[in-house]
């Protein structure tokens, strides 16, 4: 099939790059003449595991092309994708513009029955927004679906190629069968693709968002009680998760949710709700959880060193807002490393691919620092902070590890290290909803 795909940010490049993939012919379009430059010649613009071979594959056998020209990407697509960033406007609800813009312009342009559809995470209702943008100047039959994209950022292909399920809102015979076309090599394992109608799919995608988001600042809740109580978050969450109605995925409490996603979508549906003169009353206290996990290893460390922090040095191992990104929206790194500065201290930070992100917030401030790897940061460090759960964290020398810092201190943000190997290693380790060894 041909395929258009506007805008190449996360959700477009992997979605443009995975359909590609299946045999389609595939147009990313971009206003961004420098990124679309840069990916013409091969070189992506984002990190993501197992995307380049995918992406070299398809540009080399030209079913994956870039452009800036929207009239000349849409002209023989079949189906045409928005892909289009929708950042929260100041009062939490996400801001359209970019996407009826695209609308708009799309319905000057089309000459032929063409599916459009949108993939990026819009509130309810906008398929119809969508439609009467176009509407308003088209001259030939189209229709909007929603078709909202789940794939998580570090498994983002793997996710895309082998969906649990994909969502289809439409109201059309005609789209949906061209739909289920385009799907069909994805679900081939048996997975559904669920057909209903636009404001469904599009509610969806905020309910699973949020109920995600709820379940992560459940478990963070229920770490801070375990903490207090004497239990140990681990083993509450495998005896939770074994009940097959509760599932053992995500219950991993940690320093809060980030990422462009999660914390976006929740406040949006709140919005949502509020518009509609309804009060949610648990998504704001998910958020309300989140603010204060993220900061909740500075209330550790402060209450092991006292408030005033200044001559302390720590190493932060993790600034990615999770594993396997370069991406640091909403990172609970960030909030830490301001609290740490505010109350005086000194941070030496590493991460395998995040570092880049963040070295211009901090331009010209010696008192955060990014190293070349992750024992480096550990020199003269009174306390190590672990914030991500990169996988090359797991395992250190601990030998080295400690021969480098000034004191065997470690607080973990992510549970990463076992107490009894603590305990071993004679360190004091504070982590998540677990007992302090001392
Ligand atoms: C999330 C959803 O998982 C995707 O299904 C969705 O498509 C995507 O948002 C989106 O809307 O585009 P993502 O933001 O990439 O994906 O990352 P997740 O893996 O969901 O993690 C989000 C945050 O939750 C991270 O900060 C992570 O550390 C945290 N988390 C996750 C926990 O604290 N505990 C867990 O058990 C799981």
């Amino acid at each position: 099939m041909k395929l258009a795909v506007i805008g190449t940010g996360y959700v477009g490049l992997v979605s443009g790059t995975c359909f590609a993939e299946t045999g389609n012919q595939v147009t990313c379009v971009d206003i961004d003449e420098s990124k679309i430059n840069r990916l013409k010649s091969g070189k992506l613009t984002i990190y993501e595991p197992g995307l380049q071979v995918l992406f070299e594959r398809n540009i080399k056998q030209e079913r994956l092309l870039f452009t800036t020209n929207l009239e000349e990407a849409i002209k023989d697509a079949e189906i045409i994708f928005l892909a289009l960033p929708t950042p929260p406007g100041e009062d939490g609800s996400a801001d359209l513009s970019y996407v009826l813009g695209v609308a708009e312009q799309l319905g000057k342009m089309i000459t032929d029955y063409k599916v459009i559809v949108d993939k990026s995470t819009v509130p309810v209702g906008t398929a119809e927004r969508v439609h009467a943008a176009i509407a308003a100047n088209a001259k030939t039959e189209f229709d909007v679906v929603s078709n909202p994209e789940f794939l998580r950022e570090g498994v983002a292909v793997d996710d895309f190629m082998k969906p649990d399920r994909v969502v289809v809102g439409t109201s059309s015979d005609r789209a949906k069968k061209v739909m289920e076309k385009l799907y069909n090599p994805y679900v081939r394992q048996g997975n559904p693709v669920i057909f209903m109608d636009e404001r469904s799919a599009e509610m969806t995608k905020y309910a699973a968002n949020s109920y995600l988001a709820t379940r992560i600042s459940f478990m963070n809740e229920i770490a801070n009680i375990c903490e207090l109580v004497g239990a140990n978050v681990d083993f509450v969450r495998k005896g939770m998760g074994s009940d097959n109605r509760i599932g053992q995925r995500f219950l991993f409490a940690g320093v809060g949710y980030g990422g462009s996603c999660f914390p976006k979508d929740v406040q949006a549906l709140e919005r949502t709700a509020n518009e509609n003169k309804y009060e949610f009353n648990i998504l704001s206290s998910v958020m309300k959880v989140n603010e204060r996990q993220k900061v909740v290893m500075v209330d550790k460390i402060k209450s092991f060193y006292g408030e005033d922090l200044t001559g302390k040095h720590f190493a932060m191992w993790g600034l990615a807002f999770k594993p396997n990104t370069d991406d640091i929206r909403e990172a609970p790194a960030l909030y830490i490393i301001n609290e740490l500065l505010a109350a005086g201290a000194t941070v030496a930070t590493f991460d395998p691919e995040a570092m880049e992100n963040v070295l211009e917030q901090y331009e010209g401030d010696d008192r955060v620092s990014f190293e070349e790897n992750q024992y480096n940061a550990l020199k003269n460090a009174d306390a190590l902070i672990i914030v991500t759960e990169w996988s090359v964290f797991r395992t250190p020398d601990f030998e080295k590890t400690f021969s480098i810092m000034k004191d065997r201190v470690i607080f973990d943000g992510r549970n990463v290290f076992d107490l009894e190997q603590m305990e071993e290693l004679k360190t004091y380790y504070n982590s998540i909803g677990r007992q302090a060894v001392d």
